[in-house]
C-alpha cells in the first residue's frame, strides 16, 4: 500500500527532506512540491498542506489539487495530520486523537471533484467519514509506540482563518463536537470521492475559545511540542517494519 501524509502547521522540516516532485492536476497545483520521505525504511509521500512557506490559510488550500496530486503519484492511503482545539473534556491540550466523525461548518470552499455534469454521477456515502481500517492501524501504531491516543470524537471543521468566539464553541459543543479545526473538510470528503483511504491524526494544541484560562496562542505555544512529538512517535511506529 502506498501512503501519503498531509502535514499541517509545525512540520516545516519535511519541506527540506526528499527530492521535491512538482505535479500539476486538473484542479491546479498542490500547496507545495510533494516529497518522498523515508519513514522506517518505507518511502512515504509528504505534502505540507499550507505550503512550504505556510502561505495558504485553511480557506485557500487547494484541497482538490493536493489529493489528486498525491493519488497521481501513487498514494492509496492518506494520513492527515492536523491541529485542533479541544472543546469537550475527552482530552487535554498536548495530546493526540484519531477522530471518527466530522461536522462541516465550512463554506465557499471547492468541496467536490464533481464540478462538471457527469453521466452516472453517484453520491458518496459519508456516514463514516474516515476509513475504519486506517484509523485502526494508526491506533495500533499508537499502542505500539506507547502513546495515549484517543480513539474517536467529533471533529468540527470551521471556515477560519479566524478562531472561534466563545459562543460559537458553545454551539459546537451543543452540536456534539469534541474538537475544532479548520482543515478536516473538505479534505475528508474529497478523499472519499477519489477512493482514497483517509484518516486524521489530530494534535490537540489548545483549549477551544472560551474554554481555557490563558490566551489561545499561549496555549498553542506550550502544547504544540508535546502533541507533535506524540504524533511523530505514532508515525514512526506506523511505518516501522514489523
Ligand atoms: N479552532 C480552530 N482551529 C484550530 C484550533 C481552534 O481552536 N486550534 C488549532 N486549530
Amino acid at each position: 500500500m502506498s501512503y501519503a501524509i498531509i502535514v499541517g502547521s509545525g512540520f516545516e522540516e519535511f519541506a527540506t527532506a526528499g527530492q521535491p516532485q512538482r505535479v500539476d492536476t486538473r484542479f491546479g497545483e498542490p500547496s507545495a512540491p510533494i516529497r518522498p520521505v523515508d519513514f522506517g525504511g518505507s518511502s512515504v509521500l509528504v505534502l505540507p498542506r499550507h505550503g512550504d512557506r505556510h502561505e495558504f490559510p485553511p480557506h485557500l488550500v487547494n484541497y482538490r489539487a493536493n489529493l489528486v496530486a498525491l493519488q497521481d503519484l501513487g498514494a492509496a492511503s492518506v494520513i492527515a495530520l492536523n491541529t485542533v482545539g479541544v472543546i469537550s473534556d475527552v482530552r487535554e491540550a498536548g495530546q493526540v486523537a484519531v477522530p471518527d466523525q466530522v461536522i462541516d461548518y465550512t463554506s465557499g470552499r471547492e468541496h467536490t471533484i464533481h464540478n462538471t455534469p457527469q453521466p452516472g454521477f453517484a453520491h458518496i456515502e459519508f456516514t463514516e467519514p474516515f476509513s475504519g481500517g486506517l484509523r485502526a492501524r494508526i491506533l495500533d501504531a499508537a499502542s505500539k509506540a506507547g502513546v495515549d491516543c484517543y480513539d474517536g470524537g467529533v471533529y468540527a471543521a470551521t471556515q477560519g482563518p479566524r478562531l472561534e468566539t466563545a459562543a460559537e464553541v458553545d454551539r459546537l459543543e451543543r452540536d456534539g463536537a469534541d474538537y475544532v479545526g479548520m482543515t478536516g473538510m473538505p479534505e475528508a470528503s474529497l478523499a472519499m470521492e477519489l477512493g482514497l483511504e483517509y484518516a486524521c491524526l489530530s494534535m490537540i494544541v489548545n483549549k477551544a475559545a472560551g474554554r481555557g484560562e490563558k490566551p489561545i496562542h499561549d496555549d498553542v505555544e506550550s502544547s504544540t511540542l508535546s502533541a507533535r512529538s506524540q504524533a511523530m512517535k505514532i508515525l514512526d511506529a506506523f511505518f516501522e517494519s514489523p
